[in-house]
């Protein structure tokens, strides 16, 4: 099979009915896209498919109807995703562990909302848990990330 990733074109041979976490990480080793529940509860392996977010946990490999980005591929080598770049300002990981997915989810709502409320913001984030409790800095940064990408 064929994906292409970041950019990139790969061909994996793993089976149609796995769940694209797991090709991504264990066929790929990509490993920033994290397995926190397997059931589409948690938001910590979203990645995007065609811009949209996406729980790669519930995806088949053989479902996979676009190219994929995962957080390597949100921004480019050289400049980083506006999100990137607010969440490093409002330093807003603790452990770390949900924030590439979170990171992915703020980019989906950004390109779709480019002024969102706070409810917006919540309501959009609300899938993506964090154990640590990071949900302020979170939105602040979802702010910053909106108020950059509309004056670029
Ligand atoms: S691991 Fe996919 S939503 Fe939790
Ligand atoms: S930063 Fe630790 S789970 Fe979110």
């Amino acid at each position: 099979m064929d994906l292409t990733i970041n950019g990139s074109s790969h061909t994996v041979d793993l089976p149609d009915d796995m769940p694209l976490l797991w090709a991504l990480r264990d066929g790929l080793n990509i490993t920033s896209v994290k397995y926190g529940c397997g059931i589409a509860q948690c938001g910590a392996c979203t990645v995007h498919i065609d811009g949209l977010a996406v729980r790669s946990c519930q995806v088949a490999l053989a479902d996979v109807w676009g190219e994929i980005t995962t957080i390597e591929g949100l921004g480019t080598p050289d400049v980083l995703h506006a999100v990137q770049e607010a969440w490093i300002q409002h330093q807003v990981p603790q452990c770390g562990y949900c924030q590439s997915g979170q990171i992915m989810q703020a980019a989906d709502l950004l390109a779709r909302n480019p002024e969102p409320t706070d409810e917006d913001i919540d309501a959009a984030m609300s899938g993506n848990l964090c154990r640590c409790g990071t949900y302020p800095r979170i939105r602040a940064a979802v702010h910053a990330a909106a108020s950059v990408m509309r004056e670029a």
